[in-house]
């Protein structure tokens, strides 16, 4: 897939992976339209790339979300390329002497993480499927989702998080099957522990350990990387129906 010349929507492009998405598809010559929530874009101010739109949009709204596309389609350029990157996550165990987990605060990180990342796939899988198909087999674009690590081995307090991302991670089979037959492709990357603002508080010991459990290269993995495997999977038009790994070999310990 072409990424000159399509438009792109890039969820969580405030900050992060998305951010550093959004960037990417820019300077290969995609429109990008960027989802996020208006105080986050408002904190992301002036340092939004040329070649990028900001859409205030809460990823697990259906009209939020269905106006973003439309905004998308209408600038004109077909929207070919969607990358999931809004997502969320909470500490907090099954049982802890606190007492059991907090079921409005599990339901909130699979709404956002699951259901918003659905959501988003849903509308604008349906904008694509009215585009022209791009060469002979029939593709008219590419999604890509973003798991984690933490859907395989999440570690002591992810229950939440891990349930969400697992259900990013079991979609990617199924979505790529329903949506084959309008020639669009869906994969999912599963990053490690990447240098985001997420990370920005931490100390320089933390740090260190985090980098210390990361077999090789044996550092965090950096938010450009990511969007580098955005970028080969959307131009890779074989890779469909993939869940892959970006973690320089980590497993997550317990804790
Ligand atoms: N950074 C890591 O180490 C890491 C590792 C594995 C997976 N991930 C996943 O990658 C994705 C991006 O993470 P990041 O590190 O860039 O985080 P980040 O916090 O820097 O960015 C996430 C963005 O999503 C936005 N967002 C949250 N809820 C939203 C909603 N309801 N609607 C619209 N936007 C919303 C936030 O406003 C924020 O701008 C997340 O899904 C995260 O779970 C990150």
């Amino acid at each position: 897939m072409e990424i000159q010349g399509s438009a792109a929507l890039v969820t969580g492009a405030a900050s992060g992976l998305g951010a550093a998405t959004a960037k990417r598809l820019a300077d290969a010559g995609a429109t990008v339209f960027g989802i996020d929530l208006q105080q986050s874009i408002d904190k992301a101010g002036d340092s939004v790339p040329a070649g990028v739109t900001l859409v205030p949009a809460d990823v697990t709204s259906d009209a939020e979300v269905k106006a973003a596309v439309d905004r998308v389609v209408e600038s004109g350029v077909p929207l070919r390329i969607v990358v999931n990157c809004a997502g969320v996550g909470w500490a907090g165990r099954i049982l802890s002497k606190h007492g059991p987990h907090d079921l409005e605060l599990f339901r909130t990180v699979i709404t956002v993480n699951l259901l918003g990342t659905f959501n988003v796939m849903r509308l604008a899988a349906d904008a694509i499927s009215r585009t022209e198909t791009v060469d002979e087999t029939g593709q008219r674009g590419v999604v890509v989702n973003t798991a984690s690590v933490a859907a395989f081995e999440g570690q002591i307090g992810q229950i939440a998080y891990s349930a969400s991302k697992g259900g990013v991670a079991g979609m990617t089979v199924p979505a790529a099957r329903d949506l084959a037959k309008f020639g669009i492709r869906v994969d999912t990357i599963a990053p490690g522990i990447i240098d985001t603002p997420m990370l920005a508080g931490v100390t320089d010991e933390y740090r260190a350990g985090l980098e210390a459990g990361v077999p090789f290269p044996s550092r965090l993995g950096r938010p450009d990387e990511y969007a580098q495997l955005v970028q080969m999977i959307v131009e890779h038009d074989y890779l469909n129906g993939e869940v892959i790994r970006m973690d320089g070999a980590l497993r997550m310990a317990p804790r």
